[in-house]
C-alpha cells in the first residue's frame, strides 16, 4: 500500500537530518516545503520534496491537497484514556464553587474514578477506553501515551495494563503505557500512608514489570498525595525494574519534584503550573523536557503552565491533552495547540513543534515519530484547505482536519 500525495500548499516539520528535539529559540523554527509532495509506502516516509523537482512516482492512491496543509500528526505525551465511567457531578460541584481539593476531600476525585474502575470489567473498560482513542485519533493524533493509575490495587492497576496492551495491539496509532503507581492514597490506607508506599514498591510495581508492558514509571508528586520522599522510593523501585520516570509535578503546589526527576533522569514532567526559578535550573543540561498541560489548567481553572519562561530559558516544552475524566476530559490536540498560542504564548511555529516532535521525545519515540523525515513513520494530517498554518491554532475549537494517515494507512 503506498500513497503520494501532491500538490500540498505547505508540508510542516520537514526535516532532512533525523531531529529528536527542538530546544529554546530552535523552536520558533517550523521548517517547511510550499507546493510540495510526499510519497509514503507501507508504513514508511520514503520521499517529499517540491512539487516544481517531482518525478512521477506510482502510488495505490493519490491525493490532490490543493490548498491544504500536511503535518505530522500530534504527539500526545500524556493522557489517561483508560477510565471508566465519568465525573459530571465534579464538574457540577466545581462551577458551585468547591476546589480540586474539596472535591477530592469528600470522596471524588481519582478515588471516585479507582471505584468505577474497579467495578468495571476488563471487556467493558477496553471497549469505552477505545472508543475514546478512536476520537483522538480522528482529531489528529497518531502517538498516545496511556498511564494507568486509577486501579490503585495491584489488581486493578493490572487490569488497566492488559487493557492498555490490547488497544496497543488492535490501534493503528503507537501507544505508549506508563504505570501510574502512586497515583492517590486508597482510603483504607489513609492513615497509613507508609504501608501504601511499601504495596507500590514490594507488590505493584514489581507484579506490573512482569507483564512487560511499560516502560516508565509516573507518581503524582503533591500535597495530600506522594511527597518528595514517597515519590523518591517510588522512582527507586521503578528503577529497579528498568522504568524511566514520567512524573506529575508542580500541579498545585512546589514540593522540589523537578529537581527530583532530574536526579532520576526523567523523560519527562508534566503540569507544571507551579514553577520557580530553582526548578527552571534544575532543568538547565538535562535531558528531561517539560511538559505543559494547558486542557487542565482550562478545565479546573488554575494557572497556565508559564511556558514563556521555559522556552526562554534555552529547555524544550512540549504540550499534551492530559485526556482524564476529572481534570481534563477531552483529547482534543487542535484545542490544546491553539490554547497553548493563546495561553501560552508559544507562537503557532513553537506550538506545533511542541505538539510534534517534542511530543514525540516526551515518550522516547522521537527516532521514528514526529516529524516528515525519510524512514520516520507515517503518521500524517491532511487539514482542510486552508490559508496559513496558523490557522490551526487560530481557529480555534474548529476542526481542521480534513483526512488522517496513520501507520501507513488512510482513515
Ligand atoms: O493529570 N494530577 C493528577 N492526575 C490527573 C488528574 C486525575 C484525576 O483527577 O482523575 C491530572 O490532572
Ligand atoms: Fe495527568
Amino acid at each position: 500500500m503506498s500513497i503520494l500525495i501532491i500538490n500540498i500548499k505547505q508540508l510542516l516539520q520537514v526535516h532532512d537530518s533525523n531531529v529528536t528535539i527542538v530546544k529554546g529559540d530552535a523552536m520558533k523554527n517550523l521548517p517547511i516545503i510550499e507546493n510540495a509532495y510526499v510519497y509514503i509506502n507501507h508504513d514508511t516516509i520514503i520521499e517529499y520534496g517540491k512539487m516544481e523537482d517531482y518525478r512521477p512516482i506510482e502510488a495505490d492512491t493519490v491525493i490532490d491537497a490543493t490548498g491544504k496543509i500536511v503535518l505530522p500528526s500530534w504527539c500526545d505525551s500524556h493522557t489517561h484514556v483508560v477510565y471508566a465511567g465519568d465525573r459530571t457531578s465534579e464538574f457540577v460541584d466545581r462551577i458551585n464553587g468547591l476546589s480540586y481539593a474539596e472535591i477530592a476531600n469528600k470522596g471524588g476525585g481519582i478515588l471516585n474514578s479507582a471505584k468505577k474502575l474497579q467495578d468495571t470489567s476488563e471487556d467493558d473498560l477496553f471497549e469505552q477506553s477505545i472508543k475514546r482513542l478512536n476520537e483522538l485519533i480522528a482529531m489528529g493524533s497518531g502517538a498516545v501515551e496511556i498511564k494507568t493509575g486509577y486501579g490503585l490495587t495491584t489488581e486493578a492497576e493490572l487490569k488497566m495494563l492488559r487493557v492498555i496492551k490490547r488497544i496497543k495491539q488492535e490501534s493503528l496509532a503507537k501507544i505508549i503505557p506508563t504505570l501510574l503507581a502512586a497515583h492517590a492514597i486508597p482510603e483504607e490506607f489513609k492513615s497509613k500512608k507508609q504501608d501504601y508506599i511499601k504495596y507500590i514498591t514490594e507488590e505493584l510495581i514489581p507484579q506490573a514489570a512482569k507483564l512487560n508492558i511499560t516502560h516508565y514509571v509516573d507518581v503524582f508528586c503533591e500535597e495530600g498525595y506522594f511527597d518528595i520522599k514517597d515519590t523518591e522510593a517510588i522512582l527507586e523501585a521503578g528503577k529497579k525494574h528498568n522504568l524511566r520516570p514520567k512524573i506529575h509535578v508542580n500541579q498545585f503546589n512546589i514540593l522540589g519534584g523537578i529537581a527530583l526527576g532530574v536526579k532520576h533522569n526523567a523523560l519527562s514532567v508534566d503540569h507544571l503550573e507551579e514553577l520557580n526559578d530553582d526548578d527552571i535550573e534544575a532543568l538547565k543540561g538535562s535531558d528531561t523536557i517539560s511538559v505543559a498541560l494547558p486542557g487542565c489548567s482550562y478545565f479546573i481553572s488554575i494557572p497556565y503552565t508559564p511556558a514563556r519562561k521555559i522556552i526562554d530559558a534555552g529547555l524544550p516544552l512540549a504540550i499534551a491533552t492530559d485526556y482524564n475524566p476529572g481534570t481534563a476530559p477531552s483529547g482534543n490536540m487542535n484545542f490544546v495547540v491553539s490554547a497553548a498560542c493563546v495561553k501560552l504564548k508559544l507562537t503557532p511555529e513553537e506550538a506545533i513543534n511542541a505538539a510534534t516532535i517534542n511530543g514525540a521525545y516526551a515518550m522516547g519515540i522521537s527516532n521514528m515519530y514526529g516529524s516528515i523525515t525519510r524512514g520516520k513513520k507515517a503518521n500524517l494530517i491532511i487539514t482542510k484547505p486552508m490559508n496559513h498554518y496558523s490557522e490551526i491554532p487560530y481557529a480555534f475549537a474548529h476542526n481542521p482536519i480534513e483526512q488522517v494517515i496513520i501507520n501507513g494507512q488512510l482513515l
